[in-house]
């Protein structure tokens, strides 16, 4: 039977455990025994959280540093073992940032190994990722503000070390937020990477749930926009939401950074034990521009040639000095990409939009016309449950409460 070891390498907080995680789900699927082994854990296992410190990562410090090379060797011993005893695939999670480090676990290596290189520069995403970590255990004695100054420490010690993957003998870079592949060097008849390579371009949603933000004060009185609270029926719908999610473990919730959305989604996270909440702009409801905060029969009466040539071509139509489908679908994208990423390949996500929002969501996963997308109904009674990885697609529309009385 075959066998192989993935190496992964990247800096800190580049979705490297994300993507390794993602490759044991498919490749376990498929019947393919896969284990990961991660460095980390090890450290933590036996260093504690002194190893926490940027100190120990600095390239310096030859104690850290000889630690680290121990970790190392022993998580290869592990993986091997794996693989002698019946293992097909075993993951190697952890920086391989150094060609030294790269070539010492070559040198042990007796099946093949397959560098897998994450690269992900956008600032803002490893913000988020950073602070993610910083609600780790090892940074629990920590201030918010010292953990994420202690991890960008350490990336820069990484930084230091770094050396992109050329000379090694099979390896595929890969951009692990929008999953495409930058540049591969890998023979044919490698064990497995046809599959693996499948999983690394796939989206890989396990279960979202997708719900809309109950009903506000602006859905009664039909305006548009704005930031506005939601109604005695918008808390109970939000409420049956809560309800209806509370006997699935909910490992994140995304939010648009307006009132509505996050209202609704407490309701959810109070029925939650460990749930972490990130609020994105990304997912903030399409601004309408000089229609903000009006009713659609205002906007009929005062600009009749809106009302006009939004209904003739609504996917396409701009609000003056706002947005429009046609490009609110970038925005929304890098919205949905960045809560894969953040949430790591979390088992449930949920994420509670709005409409022209969330219809921009469904149209990722449905293919739908463009024309048609606008007018994709979003209730607030129901939510939609998306599974989308290689092995399975599943999209249904699950109601939570009996009567619809909202907009
Ligand atoms: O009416 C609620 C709302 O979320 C507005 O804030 C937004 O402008 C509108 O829906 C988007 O829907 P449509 O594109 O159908 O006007």
């Amino acid at each position: 039977m075959h066998k192989l070891y993935i190496g992964m390498v990247g800096l800190p907080a580049r979705g490297k455990t994300t993507v390794a995680a993602k490759i044991l789900d498919g490749l376990s699927k498929e019947g393919i025994r896969t284990a990961i082994f991660n460095n980390g854990d090890i450290r933590r296992e036996q260093l504690g959280v002194k190893s926490s410190e940027p100190e120990f990562y600095c390239p310096t410090n030859q104690a850290g540093r000889a630690a680290r090379e121990g970790i190392a060797v022993t998580n290869m011993n592990r993986a091997t073992e794996f693989l002698q005893n019946g293992g097909n695939v075993a993951i190697l999670d952890a920086t391989n940032v150094s060609r030294h480090r790269r070539l010492t676990i070559e040198r042990m290596a007796i099946y093949p190994i397959l560098w897998i290189e994450c690269v992900n520069n956008d600032e803002e995403l490893v913000d988020a990722s950073i602070l993610r970590k910083t609600k780790l255990p090892e940074f629990s004695k920590l201030s918010e503000k010292d953990a994420c100054m202690s991890f960008k420490e350490r990336i820069k010690y990484y930084e230091h070390i770094y050396s992109p993957l050329l000379d090694e003998k099979m390896w595929v870079v890969v951009d692990s937020l929008h999953n495409l592949i930058l540049n591969e060097n890998v023979p044919s008849g490698v064990p497995f990477y046809a599959n693996i390579r499948d999983i690394l371009v796939s989206d890989w949603v396990r279960n979202l749930y997708l719900a809309r933000h109950g009903q506000t004060e602006y859905n009664v009185m039909d305006r548009i926009g704005g930031d506005s609270s939601l109604t005695e029926l918008g808390h109970r719908q939000a409420s049956c939401l809560g309800e209806y999610l509370k006997n699935y473990d909910i490992n994140y919730v995304f939010t648009s950074k307006k009132r509505r959305s996050k209202q609704t989604a407490q309701y959810v996270v109070d029925q939650m034990e460990n749930c972490t909440v990130i609020p994105l702009p990304e997912f903030d409801e399409i601004n309408a521009g000089v229609c903000e905060d009006m009713m659609y029969s205002e906007i009929k009466e005062k600009y009749p040639e809106i009302a006009r040539d939004r209904s003739y071509d609504k996917y396409g139509y701009i609000y003056p000095e706002g947005e429009g489908y046609v490009t609110l679908k970038e925005r929304v994208d890098r919205g949905l990409k960045k809560a894969l990423f953040l949430s790591g390949n979390a088992e449930r996500v949920l994420i509670v939009g709005h409409q022209a929002i969330n219809r921009m969501i469904l149209s990722h996963f449905l293919f739908r016309r463009q024309e048609d997308v606008p007018y994709i109904l979003v209730p607030q009674n129901s939510l939609f449950h998306i599974i989308s990885t290689q092995q399975k697609k599943l999209f249904e529309l699950v109601k939570f409460m009996d009567a619809d009385l909202g907009h």
